[in-house]
């Protein structure tokens, strides 16, 4: 390759890896496969190796993935946003060299024993989990201080949220020495995984694409509540040599288990690449039936005298090498193409598949994603399919084997009228999806809503599919007002229930009067409204009221509301019966009101709208909460109705001219902490207001809801 364009090629393969690299360890959301960024990166390293006049410190060869929101020292205000404090790692957290060849396997085993030669040493193969890597500090055998990866020099201090890993110890046994860390991965296997996805798509918010992500995204969960209620699980495999002292890599980790520290179990010792393959062969097939997520196997050279021989890379260690598995394929039949319509009228195509073996489980089905979609694909009805699932829980068809073909096949139409109640179908230029605009009358649209707010984290009433079809069957609701209104001697007529279960239904019903306003509007089931988002909306103004007269640039001032989901609600506070349902709720006895009153620390705010810029003592997510707490309201940008600029350090330059331009006062946070009455703990208001208590402080660093990818496949989908 001529030298410029290998300068041309080398930019772009950077600039590619770096922005997949942050989607994949920033964003929890990753749009490559595994298997094409590590091609893309070998790529890079041979170009690198063969002009080395383009070398830099910067290139994604040398460098970790960094799972940090910016890198450091970059911007510290995304940095305070991300509500993790940063500490350095003791000693640098590296990344594994990895291949897929067995060839290149061989090689490393070949170079090791030329390096070592008349040195015994052996290997220790053990699984590639794939989750989200974590270090340990045990002092006094006590567990310190838990890490992410971050930048491989400092990671994110997620200690607390560690403390709610079920098997993690908080204390450890036996000989322990006083002071070491431990590094391993955090995994969500795949039970805890699939229950969280379904949850999640039944709330409309966009499922993780696999377990790797959402363990990763858990982690970083603002709320150590809530990841204790994720299913996470630790495994460990590596002891930093300098930490301990041992003679080998399998001894430390020997140690570390007799210490109750859940240690990888899967390990073996090899001595040549015969055995090392065999321990590949055996791993490749048996790692479908593991709870949890592999992604190949990794090799190290176990004595660490040996380990030093070798030494590192800039980026890995010269005596460890990950031979991954390339994602699980399978090809089998399309049977026949259902088209689903969702609670907002969205209609999905989805594969009905002659049932094939993937991954541990049997897959029947798959996503289509929506018109364009098949049509890039040109699928047929008769087609065999790829399908490819890598942990996802909705497998995807990513391609058609054209050799397979029924000659005459014909495309498959995508329906121009709902196929649940004939009514035309539309499609909105910016959107991929067609839907139903019968929304008052499409029976799918009015089941899709009433399940909606009576699911769990809605309204929690007790009704699945089974009653709200027997309610719409028998015209007792339409609309969630319509269940407010259904008496016992009514539910008594219908088939199948009993005095107990009327009853049971009744109280739950009773008690849904005491959802909070926040969980009420989540019910109410305002397209791309998911639960945070209502958090945020309904914190933000309050009560139903001043939201329903709130205009979309009013909403554009919460974080994390944009013009879609602005847009979304100012139309459907628009529509008469959307007030009058509200209406007729409210008369039922439903909260409208009182959003976030119930961690009110006091009301030395009232009425004041306060905006803040630059960095404080804690967070700026924290502080928000500090002023909704004191009965404030934070708003975003500088206005006539601004009480005042909290400024801290690094204030926005905009923002303080706007104030001398309006009068607006610019106070510190000194003074601004004057303001509020004096705290029984003065240790610091991130106390005052643990988010455990007010609620999250701020989405996970993945997309929780929001707007839907245009494309998406997950909105409604409904598949098992
Ligand atoms: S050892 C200095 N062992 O894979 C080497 N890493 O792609 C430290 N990983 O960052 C890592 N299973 O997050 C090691 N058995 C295992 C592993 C493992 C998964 C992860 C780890 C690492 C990444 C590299």
């Amino acid at each position: 390759m001529q030298e410029q364009a290998a300068k041309i090629r080398i930019d772009e393969l950077r600039e590619i890896l770096r922005e997949n690299s942050r989607r994949y360890y920033v964003d929890n959301a990753p749009t490559m496969s595994d298997y094409e960024f590590d091609q893309l990166m070998h790529e890079l390293e041979r170009l690198e190796a063969e002009f080395p006049q383009f070398d830099s410190p910067d290139s994604p060869t040398r460098r970790v993935g960094s799972d940090l929101d910016t890198p450091v020292g970059a911007n510290a205000e995304s940095q305070a946003r991300q509500g993790f404090v940063q500490r350095p790692h003791r000693y640098p957290m590296l990344s594994l060299g990895n291949t897929y060849s067995i060839g290149e396997i061989e090689e490393f085993v070949a170079r090791a024993e030329k390096t070592l030669e008349g040195v015994r040493f052996s290997y220790s193969c053990e699984l590639k989990f794939d989750g989200t890597a974590i270090c340990l500090t045990y002092r006094n055998g006590r567990l310190a201080q838990a890490l992410t990866r971050g930048d491989g020099v400092q990671g994110d201090d997620v200690t607390e949220n560690v403390r709610r890993i079920a098997n993690i110890p908080q204390q450890l046994k036996g000989d322990y020495p006083p002071d070491f860390e431990i590094r391993g991965e955090i995994l969500m296997p795949y039970a805890a995984f699939d229950a969280l996805n379904r949850e999640r798509e039944a709330q409309e918010e966009a499922p993780f694409a696999n377990p790797r992500n959402a363990a990763a995204g858990s982690l970083k969960l603002i709320d150590p509540e809530e990841v204790a209620h994720r299913g996470l699980i630790c495994t460990l495999y590596h002891v930093p040599a300098e930490s301990v002292d041992f003679a080998s890599h399998s001894e430390a980790l020997d140690a570390a288990a007799r210490w109750g520290l859940p240690v990888s179990e899967e390990r073996r010792l090899c001595h040549d690449i015969g055995e090392i393959k065999a321990y590949i062969d055996h791993w490749d097939q048996a790692r479908k039936f593991l709870p949890y997520a592999t992604d190949g196997i990794v090799i190290k050279i176990n004595e660490l005298a040996a380990q030093r021989t070798l030494g590192y890379t800039a980026k890995s260690p010269r005596w460890a090498v990950a031979y991954k598995f390339k994602a699980e394929q399978a090809c089998t039949e399309l049977l026949s193409i259902d088209y689903q319509v969702g609670r907002t009228g969205a209609v999905t195509p989805v594969a009905n598949l002659a049932p094939v073996q993937l991954s541990g489980t049997l897959v029947k089905r798959a996503t289509l994603n929506n018109a364009d979609q098949m049509a890039l694909l040109d699928i047929r009805v008769g087609d065999w399919v790829y399908v490819e699932k890598g942990g996802e829980i909705i497998p995807k068809i990513t391609g058609i084997d054209p050799a397979h073909r029924t000659k005459g096949a014909k495309p498959p139409v995508f329906p121009s009228v709902c196929p649940d109640c004939g009514t035309p179908l539309v499609k909105a230029e910016a959107e991929a999806k067609w839907f139903c605009p019968n929304q008052d009358g499409c029976p799918m649209q009015i089941k899709g809503r009433l399940l909606h707010f009576v699911s769990r984290k809605a309204m929690d009433i007790l009704a699945g599919d089974m009653t709200v079809e027997q309610f719409f069957a028998t015209g007792l609701a339409r609309t969630p007002a319509d269940l407010y209104d259904i008496s016992k001697y009514q539910l008594l007529s219908l088939e199948g229930w009993q005095d107990k279960a009327a009853e049971r239904f009744l109280a739950s019903l009773e008690a849904s009067k005491q959802v909070p306003f926040e969980r009420v509007l989540f019910a109410l089931g305002i397209r791309y409204v998911g639960e945070t988002t209502a958090k945020g909306i309904a914190r933000h103004f309050g009560d139903i009221d001043t939201l329903a007269a709130a205009t979309q640039e009013q909403l554009l001032e919460i974080d994390d509301v944009g013009e879609v989901i602005a847009r979304s609600v100012v139309d459907f506070f628009a529509k008469p019966e959307h007030l009058e349902m509200i209406a007729r709720l409210r008369a039922a006895g439903l909260r409208f009101d009182g959003a976030g009153q119930e961690s009110a620390l006091s009301d030395a705010l009232a009425g004041k709208t306060i905006v803040i810029s630059g960095n404080f003592s804690i967070s700026r997510e924290r502080m928000k909460e500090l002023i909704t707490a004191h009965g404030g309201k934070a708003g975003s940008s500088v206005s006539g109705s601004t009480a005042f600029l909290l400024a801290g350090t690094k204030p926005g330059p905009e923002k303080l001219k706007k104030c001398e331009k309006l009068g607006i006062p610019v106070i510190s946070e000194d003074d601004f902490r004057a303001m509020l009455p004096e705290e029984p703990d003065r240790q610091g208001p991130s106390e005052a207001v643990h988010p455990d208590r007010v609620g999250r402080a701020k989405r996970s660093p993945i997309a929780e809801e929001g707007p839907l990818p245009v494309g998406s496949n997950i909105e409604e989908l409904t598949l098992f």
